[in-house]
């Protein structure tokens, strides 16, 4: 070959008469993508560095030459110095070429029993499941946040809603702990996500495994995988992790645009519930009484971003024979985008709602002024023993004439509401009051104020797997 020889015909350009086209170099690396995951992919070196000299593959010296240039190449990477080269494709070929520069012979025989496809199964793995703890984490530290505003207002009250009309009177905690569920549910689905893809692919290589005598479950315990993976066809062509992860944070993003849009309801002018921190708000250039409230705004449209590459994933992976495809190596964009929206979305939200204040003389005002004790009017005249459909009779009217009057049931005479039913005493204003409503729903899961504070005690206990990391 000429002197012009790109790099990575020099790696691997035995079998080629010509030299790669230009354009299709440039087209076919992934170096400008993949470098991402080079710390996993040193890392992995190491561990099959260090199998090789226990299994007698390699020498104890060029282990030795290996890691210590391994440890320089980190170093570069970190300083960000390392000469990265579209023309040697990728992360792998990259660092394997900088490792025969620096340690010559010894970092040739790196890649013995070894093949990108094990490589590349493996680096996304490390890089992922370091991701997965750091997103939980960030989930965890947002969870926190809710509890502590659940507790801090479990005796306000707020309008529930159903079709976003007021229908009872809830405490704002019971609110905040809904949110609080569902962010748990996401927690547990991305440690699950994790225990799943936690297994080791190398040693599978090129596909079929490889005839010198490699010890596959050193290697797994070296990078702390629980084992590794079983078959070697499947090692190295299974993206099952990825996919299930962006679905995983599809899920999650899909749950903080339920919040956002909760929270840019409740900031405008209309609803008048919070107050959003002036530091996740911008201005309007030109409408000078505007404060917009961006994050949940922008956060509400990354969702879509998260669902397309859930969408990419899969049909990436469709119809896919076995083993590897070059195709593989378009699972790196959405899964690392992936990660970049969660991550910034969690650490917005984590930030935020701890700063939320919440207004609670407009929002309970907001509540009488829904009529939101007409289902408890209701129960009321059944304990009195009316029928159910007679009663939702009976208040219907008492309803019909609050809106004429423009009043709410509870700020009614007693004379008035007797008009329409005989059954309705002096005790009636116990119920109709929204802190009477709130307090009567006292059961497990209901909204009392104290029933909420018992939720967070449980939340608390309920997250504690978190903070220590995920096993
Ligand atoms: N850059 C490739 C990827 O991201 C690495 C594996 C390439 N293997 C191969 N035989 N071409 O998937």
């Amino acid at each position: 070959m000429s002197n012009q020889t790109p790099p990575s015909r020099q790696l691997i350009g035995g079998r080629f008469a010509e030299d790669t086209d230009a354009f299709v170099e440039e087209f076919t690396a992934s170096v400008m993508f993949d470098q991402r995951m080079a710390h996993q992919d040193i890392e992995g070196s190491r561990a099959h560095a260090a199998m090789l000299a226990k299994q007698d593959i390699i020498s104890a010296q060029d282990k030795a030459d290996i890691l210590r240039g391994l440890d320089e190449i980190s170093a570069e990477v970190t300083a960000g110095t390392f000469p990265w080269s579209v023309g040697l494709e990728d992360v792998h070929m990259n660092i394997e070429a900088r490792l025969t520069e620096k340690v010559g012979m010894a970092g040739k025989r790196l890649h013995t029993g070894r093949s990108r496809n094990d490589q590349v199964a493996t680096d996304i793995r490390l890089y992922l499941r370091t991701a997965l703890d750091e997103i939980s984490a960030e989930i965890d530290r947002l969870l926190e946040g809710l509890l502590m505003q659940a507790d801090a207002n479990a005796d306000a009250v707020m309008p529930g809603f159903t079709h976003l009309q007021t229908a009872q009177p809830v405490t704002v905690g019971h609110h905040l702990m809904a949110w609080f569920e569902m962010l748990l549910r996401d927690a547990d689905r991305i440690r699950d996500c994790r225990r799943r893809m936690n297994v080791s692919p190398l040693g599978a290589a090129a596909l079929a495994g490889t005839s010198y005598p490699i010890d596959r479950h050193f290697t797994a315990e070296q990078m702390g995988f629980t084992g590794p993976a079983e078959n070697s066809l499947d090692a190295v062509s299974d993206r099952d992790f990825a996919i299930e992860f962006c679905s995983d944070a599809a899920i999650l993003m899909m749950h903080l645009s339920r919040i956002s849009e909760e929270l840019v309801l409740w900031s405008s002018a209309q609803f008048s519930f919070i107050d959003l921190p002036d530091r996740f708000c911008t201005g309007s250039s030109i409408m000078p009484q505007k404060k917009n409230p961006d994050v949940p705004e922008l956060i509400r449209g990354k969702s879509g971003r998260v669902y397309g590459h859930l969408f990419s994933l899969l049909t990436l992976m469709k119809s896919q024979p076995l083993a590897y495809n070059k195709d593989n190596q378009e699972d790196k964009e959405p899964l690392f985008d992936t990660v970049d929206t969660l991550m910034g979305s969690l650490r917005a939200f984590a930030d935020m709602v701890p700063a939320i204040s919440f207004r609670h003389d407009d929002m309970r005002e907001a509540a009488l002024r829904g009529f939101s004790t007409a289902t408890d009017l209701a129960d009321y005249l059944v304990v009195k023993g009316l029928a159910f459909r007679d009663a939702h009779e009976v208040v219907g009217q008492a309803v019909r004439l609050g809106l004429e009057t423009k009043r709410d049931l509870a700020e009614m005479e007693l004379s008035e509401l007797q008009e329409f039913s005989a059954a309705i005493e002096q005790d009636v204003f116990g119920v109709l009051s929204l802190e009477g409503s709130v307090a009567s729903r006292d059961h497990f899961g209901g909204t009392a104020p104290n029933q909420v504070r018992e939720a967070v005690k449980r939340g608390r206990a309920r997250k504690a797997w978190l903070a220590v990391g995920t096993e």
